[in-house]
């Protein structure tokens, strides 16, 4: 209902430019309302990729503006694809696809931003080409690991080079002719396992893909849309048998709203007392719920409404009340399910009652940030009792003073989940460096403030 209107959305933006710092805390009062999150980042960068390799024209709507996503969709332009943009919000496109075969070279590096999901499946498209290409990053992305990626697409026989032996963007690949692999990935990652794919869509016969631990199944579930079949047997085992081609779908492709922008605003309404929301369409895919498992668990009170399907991902609305919350034992199965949305976990953990233990989630410490010690350090600062460990923290849980100003290190995550924990704090929170909440939820201090949290971008 409460979508973003465009001159907010500007407004927001301006500011962000200009400062990047947020002050936020503590609530006034109780978060009311009903807003609609921006849509899924995982599954846009997938439809614009895939709807870019396909022969014929794809509408995708729902698509999340976010900068990780633009990045994407303007590398494809760089390849000579056509995007029509809908509306000037860019939630709805037209993608004119050149066909499995039809990219042309570059004539620029590709400039991936902040976005691990860009760089490392493009990795798979790319290891396909008969050109070479390179792509970079900044001075997040160019810290974190590529070997993961550069690993198979070179046995399936792209060439790849780069600082630390290809580890470190920038990265260059001279794709041709692929070899079909069996890949048993060493990380539970939906990147690694769909760079794979995709390179197995230029393969000469059929790849299969084992995990250590089952990672969301968003190219799984969007590759049969645009006729490529992928088998998943009993054994967990993904098969994909390359049909040569991928056909634009008839129907548009609609992206339901993003479950893991979702997650700041279920945990800000579990903590503020009194607290009365409702999150709407918002994609309910099982591994991307690991959150909602974990906060329920921790006494969260959700209630699921209007549950329905967006093509073949489930939806529902959330309806969140609030209701104070217990530190849990996360079970590590959960891990991979909820991989992103710890930073706010984190913060929920810090205000709960007794103690809050996470193990086996070593993959934080390589994403936007180091997310255990960014998170740890940010909310120590607030007066959270918080032990680091090597592959996860123990947080006890109480209450937080803040009266600080913490880094958020240009970690979009970080930022707002620091926001969120603002909202409980004695004294409120300043955020230092949280101008890259624009690369995944554009619009979030607006919609925040919707709901009536307390949170603004320093003027100053
Ligand atoms: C993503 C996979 C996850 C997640 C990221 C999005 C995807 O990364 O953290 O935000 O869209 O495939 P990993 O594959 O590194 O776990």
């Amino acid at each position: 209902m409460s979508g973003l209107k465009n001159t907010e959305r500007a407004c927001e933006e301006q500011r962000v430019n200009a400062g990047g710092t947020l002050i936020a805390g503590p609530a006034a009062g109780a978060l009311k309302g009903r807003v609609t999150v921006p849509g899924d980042k995982s599954m846009s960068h997938r439809a614009v990729m895939l709807a870019s390799l396909a022969d014929g024209t794809t509408e995708i709507h729902g698509f999340l503006p976010g900068e990780d996503n633009l990045a994407t969709a303007r590398m494809f332009v760089d390849m000579g694809v056509t995007i029509d943009w809908l509306n000037s919000e860019k939630t709805s496109l037209r993608v004119h696809g050149v066909g499995l075969h039809g990219l042309k070279q570059p004539s620029m590096m590709l400039d991936a931003g902040n976005s691990g999901t860009c760089v490392r499946l493009m990795t798979g498209v790319l290891a396909g080409q008969p050109f070479t290409t390179t792509m970079t990053g900044d001075a997040s992305l160019c810290k974190r690991p590529m070997k993961r990626v550069a690993d198979p697409a070179r046995r399936m026989g792209a060439v790849i080079d780069g600082a630390d032996g290809g580890n470190l963007l920038p990265i260059t690949i001279k794709g041709g002719a692929l070899e079909a692999i069996h890949y048993i990935s060493e990380v539970a990652s939906a990147q690694v396992k769909s760079c794979v794919l995709l390179a197995g869509l230029f393969a000469d016969g059929e790849t299969t893909v084992v995990e250590p631990r089952p990672t969301r199944d968003h190219t799984e579930r969007m590759l049969p849309l645009f006729g490529q079949p992928v088998h998943v047997d009993e054994a967990g085992m993904i098969h994909l048998n390359p049909t040569g081609k991928l056909t634009a779908p008839e129907e548009p492709i609609h992206i339901p709203a993003d479950p893991s922008s979702a997650s700041f605003f279920a945990v800000a309404a579990s903590l503020v007392p009194g607290s009365d929301i409702t999150l709407e369409r918002i994609g309910m895919n099982p591994l991307r719920n690991g959150w909602s498992r974990i906060l329920s668990d921790m006494n969260g009170q959700m209630e699921l409404q209007n549950e329905g399907a967006v093509g073949e991902e489930a939806v529902a609305d959330i309806h969140v009340t609030y209701q104070q919350l217990a530190g849990i034992n996360v079970n590590p199965v959960d891990v991979p399910d909820s991989i992103d949305e710890f930073p706010v976990l984190f913060a929920a953990a810090s205000l709960a009652d007794g103690e809050f233990l996470l193990s086996e989630a070593e993959e934080l410490r390589v994403k936007e940030s180091d997310r255990i010690a960014v998170m740890a350090r940010a909310l120590m600062a607030a007066g959270a009792d918080v032990e680091e460990r090597s592959d996860g923290v123990r947080i006890k849980g109480g209450v937080l003073k803040g009266g600080c100003r913490v880094d958020a290190e240009g970690d979009h995550r970080i930022a707002m989940a620091m926001a969120v924990a603002a909202q409980c704090s004695g004294a409120g929170i300043t955020i230092e460096n949280a101008a890259a909440i624009a690369t995944s939820f554009p619009g979030f201090v607006v919609l925040a403030q919707k709901l009536g949290m307390n949170v603004r971008w320093d003027d100053g």
